[in-house]
This record gives C-alpha cells, sequence and structure tokens, in this order.
C-alpha cells in the first residue's frame, strides 16, 4: 500500500499484472541507460503493448471503473454534441466525422442515435484509438445497440489522409497524452527523469529536451513571476498533434473537450506542483508511481497552446467556452424541458446528471470546450451563449 494516500487495495491478479508492467518499465529503464523522461514513463504507464492502463483489459470508465467522463455519465452530452456536428455537418452539405479516442464508444453510439433521429448521419463514423483492447470494447459497445448505422463506422489506424471534411472530436485525449514534468531552478530548465529504487523515482536534472526547454525557457519570459523552484507538467506532443491535423483536414471543425485553463492560469506562480493527476477506483491523487499501469496518469490542458498550434497548423479559433455553456447552447434546456416530471425517478436521474455536467463545482466550468476551424466560417452555435477566446 503506498504510503499517505487512502486507496482501496487491488486484488491479487490487479497486482500481478502491476508487476509485469513494473518489470517492463524497469527493464526499458536499463535499456536505456538507467533512466528515462518522465514523459516516456507516463507513455509506458498508459501504452505499453497488452500491458499499459490504456492498453491492457480492465474496466477503466464508469462506475465499476476509474473515473466518469461526461458521456459515461449521461447521453445528454453526446446529444448535444450531436447537434453541433449537425449544424457543421449541415454548413459544409454533409461530411464525415472521426473521433480520436473513443473509450468504451458510448459517445459514438450515442451521437450516432441522435443524428439518426434528426436525419443528419454523416457519410462514415472514423474511429481512430490507439488501444487494441479499447477498440474492441468499441466495436462491442456499437454492435450492441443493433442501430442501422453500425456500417458507416470504421476504425483508422492512423490519421486520415489529406481531404477530411466535417467534424473532429476529442473528449479527454489531450490529457491522455503523456506529458513532461520540469522544475525551474536557478535560472535553468530541469526535467524530471524516471529512475528505479525501491519503486520508480523521479530525479530532476539537465533538460535534454530541446524542445521542453525552448517552451520553458519562453514560459518564464512569459511570466517572470514564476520562482525558482516552480515544477509543472508540459504536453509537447499537443503540437505536433494539432499540425498533423492540420495537415489533413480540408474543410473541418476539431472540437476538443478537455480540462484545462488558458496558459496564464495553468503556470500560475501559486500552482508550484503542476496539474498531474492519478485516477484510480475514483480517488485522485499525485502520485504517479503507485501501482503502474493499474492507475490513469493525467494533465490538465494548456488551451492558449493548443489554440496557438492550430494557428500554426492554418486554422482558426472558432470559439472557446466551458462545457456548461456550450451543452446549454446545444440545446441542453430544450432536453430537460421534454423530460416528463411525473416519471419521477427518470427525472430525477436526468436532473442529477444535468447538476455533474454543468455545476462550476462539477464537470460544467473545469471542463473547456475549443473549436478550431479551417475553411469554415459560419459561428458555431455551442459559442453563442459566451465566447472565451480572448481569455486565452
Ligand atoms: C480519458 S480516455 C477518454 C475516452 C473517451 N473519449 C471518453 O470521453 O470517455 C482517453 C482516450 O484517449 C485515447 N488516446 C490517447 N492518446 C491518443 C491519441 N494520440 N490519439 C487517439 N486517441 C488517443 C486513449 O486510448 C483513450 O481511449
Amino acid at each position: 500500500m503506498p504510503t499517505g494516500i487512502d486507496l482501496p487495495m487491488p486484488d491479487a491478479d490487479a497486482l500481478a499484472h502491476s508487476t509485469r508492467v513494473r518489470s517492463h518499465i524497469a527493464e526499458v529503464i536499463r535499456a536505456e541507460g538507467g533512466r528515462i523522461p518522465f514523459a516516456r514513463y507516463m507513455e509506458l504507464c498508459l501504452y505499453a503493448p497488452g500491458l499499459g492502463y490504456y492498453s491492457a483489459g480492465s474496466r477503466k470508465f464508469g462506475e465499476g471503473g476509474d473515473f466518469v467522463t461526461a458521456p459515461e455519465l449521461s447521453s445528454l452530452f453526446s446529444r448535444c454534441l450531436a447537434r453541433q456536428c449537425e449544424q457543421i455537418l449541415g454548413t459544409l452539405g454533409g461530411g464525415e466525422i472521426l473521433e480520436f479516442g473513443a473509450g468504451s464508444g458510448v459517445m459514438a453510439a450515442d451521437i450516432l442515435t441522435e443524428l439518426a433521429a434528426r436525419d443528419r448521419l454523416p457519410q462514415r463514423y472514423f474511429i481512430l484509438e490507439p488501444s487494441p483492447y479499447l477498440q474492441q470494447v468499441q466495436r462491442d459497445t456499437l454492435r450492441a445497440r443493433q442501430a442501422g448505422w453500425f456500417d458507416r463506422v470504421a476504425w483508422l489506424q492512423q490519421m486520415p489522409s489529406p481531404g477530411f471534411r466535417g467534424v473532429v472530436l476529442a473528449n479527454e485525449v489531450l490529457d491522455a497524452m503523456p506529458v513532461h514534468r520540469f522544475a525551474w531552478r536557478d535560472g535553468e530548465v530541469l526535467q524530471s527523469f524516471v529512475v528505479e529504487d525501491d519503486g520508480f523515482s523521479e530525479q530532476f536534472d539537465r533538460c535534454e529536451d530541446e524542445n521542453l526547454r525552448d517552451a520553458v525557457t519562453r514560459l518564464v519570459k512569459e511570466f517572470p513571476d514564476i520562482e525558482s523552484g516552480y515544477v509543472s507538467d508540459m504536453n509537447t506532443m499537443a503540437l505536433p498533434w494539432v499540425t498533423a491535423l492540420g495537415d489533413c483536414v480540408d474543410a473541418a471543425v476539431v472540437m476538443l473537450i478537455d480540462y484545462g485553463y488558458s496558459r496564464r492560469d495553468y503556470y500560475q506562480a501559486e500552482r508550484r506542483r503542476g496539474t498531474l493527476m492519478c485516477h484510480y477506483r475514483h480517488r485522485a491523487h499525485a502520485d504517479p508511481f503507485v501501482w503502474p499501469g493499474l492507475q490513469d496518469i493525467t494533465a490538465h490542458v494548456d488551451f492558449t497552446t493548443v489554440a496557438e498550434a492550430g494557428l500554426a497548423a492554418d486554422m482558426s479559433v472558432a470559439g472557446y467556452t466551458t462545457q456548461a455553456l456550450f451543452l446549454i447552447a446545444n440545446g441542453l434546456d430544450d432536453m430537460v424541458a421534454q423530460s416528463d416530471p411525473d416519471q419521477v425517478r427518470a427525472h430525477l436521474t436526468l436532473t442529477a446528471e444535468v447538476k455533474k455536467l454543468t455545476l462550476p463545482t462539477e464537470m460544467g466550468d473545469r471542463f473547456k470546450v475549443m473549436a478550431l476551424s479551417k475553411a469554415y466560417d459560419a459561428p458555431l452555435t455551442g459559442f453563442g451563449l459566451r465566447d472565451f477566446t480572448d481569455r486565452l
């Protein structure tokens, strides 16, 4: 049991799995000279083939898993998103949807169901999911709906070829990308490396990653109140990911939904330990070395940097708002109004879901929605109530 953190004990099979993950990471560390960058450690914990948290077969999402995402919480989320897709596909005169990191597949199923009901199905619904285990879960979820749209769904192994037209969706995908941890100490950028000792631990040493060093150097110039000893995290994979997306879309809107902040809020001087969080059985804590492979490791999203990556990739920022305002602007209120209060149990469930999706203390404010667009100029319904792009 890790010290100082109150977590439920995994069963014997889970612990045996974590031991295999640990041995694999230890082998990599030895093979790579005795230490690996933190981002590499996080990548192995989450995505090592057959072993990592997302690659191996255990329940992750929902009540029986480790955390709940908005589409797992309620179909209302996906139905509102479907309405945004409907507007975009209508304006483009058709097109396709591409969802990154589709989790259990429930968001795809609910979006397709809503679009079918509104007679606006996309030509194809593509899913790009790196985990073969989750691809199978998604297939099972979508097939179980026994709906006419199933043959429109296809799984991609890589980014689509240039020429994509339509909507790109990524809910809680940027937060699942491996991040670097860095420290700013005595005027120098240090990088976190993971070493093997009793288990694993991190050591900060001179930064070897050029992109990270340059980005942190720019950061401390931009925010001079960052003091020596400051530690935070940085997703250096988001930029190449957005660039690659920009290259393959022709006319499209990319909808990114995640918990995160503007760069100013992310790297505020008071947030001296960064945003890295781990989730195990609905407990959140900040120790990434607990039971490798059994817990999710995640970091918030710096939406200012994502927006800049979009601009550099020839896209525009078409909107940035909170999840609550986005959902309400896409018809959440109407959906609630259609619920019959005499169906007491169903109505109470729906009301509880709305609260979780929209209250500032729940997901409403912490989660943001950003749209990047290319060759698409119409105002998007989801940002009709408030657009906070000017705060980025
Ligand atoms: C936190 S889960 C979110 C799942 C789902 N979108 C949801 O909201 O329930 C992160 C998902 O992103 C996937 N993922 C991580 N990096 C990715 C990448 N570069 N491209 C596509 N999917 C990715 C993971 O495998 C996983 O399915």
